[in-house]
């Protein structure tokens, strides 16, 4: 028996997900319409690239009116001049499915002939491409179209295989694309996959926080809650159920199982906290707290007139990753972050111990490139065990990866 929330999660797996369908001229492009609503219906965003081909099978607007996106098919809106970027589309896809695709644009895929939106886009992908053929039995056997297939294969492709059956040109064989439910179980398989903390719950502290002076001043710091927004988006993407708790920040989530909270002050972010981090499988703080706050707060804007000097009175903020930690029960994994100016190594040591963490990353900001505001990183991750891993100047996301890999190993 599946847990409730697992059975839920498995249920929206494709809530949220980016997916580009690309359709081609041939006769099962009626079919994509089913694929298209399914996709839809299920919560996915899904971009149309149609060939010019394929708009003889299937016209953009049922597709654009199902998709709510208009359909993309030149490599300019004619009439604006507007240019369709196949590489922004690469990036902002999680998934490319290419249903039917016909022996032609096969043949340019495997050869690299970007002479439509469609191939231009595929060679610009970065993400996972499927792809459904779709031909008469003929075409489907000819060495060209073999050979093309094993190529793209060889290229990471994955192979929907056609069914045999009825074909439209009457002939029984097999190139009947594969049926539109059936693509859309892949699709799910694909996402589900890529799930390896499904059912799991994560608790994350991110940004800076503000402590007020009074209604229109603040201490705070530069940290732009970009790493634990990554981790958030990454621990969502693999099928996690986060709390992000942050303080004032730009930033938006896209993924929507994210659950934001927002705070601003060091004891508002403890206190909106302590619920989900009591309940999470994994807990990993990434705020940077400010260590003192002023002792009282001005009601009204404080005056410089006839103020020479002035001296701040601090108390110390609660630390949240401290306080939190230790109270963590069995089998919670809680991770911390040490950003060091120097004797790097030994702080973060200190700080796994005595915060209770199982888990250091640490940054160090004489690294270029590293901890605050950047969009990169370069960490090292230290264990409770002893062990370290050090890791490359990478995107933030990609460091997302990298810590929870570690986490899950
Ligand atoms: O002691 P230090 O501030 O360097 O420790 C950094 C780690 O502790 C980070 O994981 C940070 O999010 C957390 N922390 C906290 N509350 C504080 C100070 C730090 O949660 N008041």
């Amino acid at each position: 028996m599946q847990k409730p929330e697992i059975k839920a999660a498995v249920e929206s797996i494709l809530k949220g997900k980016h997916i580009v369908l690309g359709i081609t001229g041939g006769i099962a492009a009626y079919k994509s319409v089913t694929l298209l609503r399914l996709l839809v219906k299920a919560g996915a965003e899904v971009q149309v690239v149609i060939t010019p081909a394929g708009k003889e099978f299937i016209t953009p607007v049922t597709l654009s009116s199902l998709s709510g996106k208009p359909v993309v098919s030149e490599f300019f809106t004619a009439n604006t001049g507007e240019w369709h970027s196949h590489v922004d589309l690469g990036l902002w896809a999680d998934l490319m499915v290419i249903a039917p695709a016909t022996a032609s644009t096969i043949g340019k895929m495997a050869n690299g002939i970007a002479d439509n939106m469609l191939v231009t886009t595929y060679l610009s992908a970065k993400e996972h491409v499927m792809i459904a053929p779709a031909m008469d039995l003929d075409m489907m056997a000819h060495p060209s179209t073999v050979r093309n297939l094993a190529t793209l294969e060889s290229y990471g492709v994955e192979i929907i295989e056609p069914a045999a059956g009825e074909l439209a040109s009457h002939l029984m064989g097999k190139g009947r694309m594969e049926e539109p439910e059936n693509i859309f179980s892949r699709i799910e398989r694909f996402f589900m996959k890529q799930c390896d903390m499904l059912g799991k719950k994560v608790a994350i502290t991110a940004g800076p926080t503000y402590e007020k002076l009074d209604p229109v001043r603040f201490i705070g710091n530069y940290s732009s809650g970009k790493m634990g927004f990554a981790l958030a988006e990454e621990c969502a993407a693999r099928g996690a159920e986060v709390t992000l708790v942050c303080g004032p920040v730009s930033l938006q989530t896209a993924n929507p199982n994210i659950h934001r909270i927002d705070v601003e002050s060091a004891e508002e972010m403890l206190e909106a906290s302590r619920e989900p981090f009591a309940n999470a499988d994994m807990g990993i703080f990434a705020a940077a707290v400010a260590d003192y706050r002023p002792e009282s707060r001005a009601e009204s804007k404080l005056k410089r007139e006839g103020v020479e000097e002035m001296s701040l009175r601090l108390v110390k903020n609660p630390d949240i990753a401290a306080t939190l930690a230790s109270v963590k029960r069995e089998g919670q994994l809680f991770v911390g972050f040490a950003l060091e100016t120097d004797n790097a190594h030994a702080n973060a040591l200190g700080k796994l111990r005595k915060k209770n963490l199982d888990m250091v990353v640490l940054n160090s900001l004489q690294d270029k490139g590293a901890g605050f505001g950047t969009d990169t990183n370069k960490v090292t991750i230290l264990r409770k065990d002893g062990t370290e891993r050090s890791f490359p100047l990478k995107s933030k996301r990609e460091v997302a990866a990298d810590i929870i890999a570690e986490i899950l190993s």
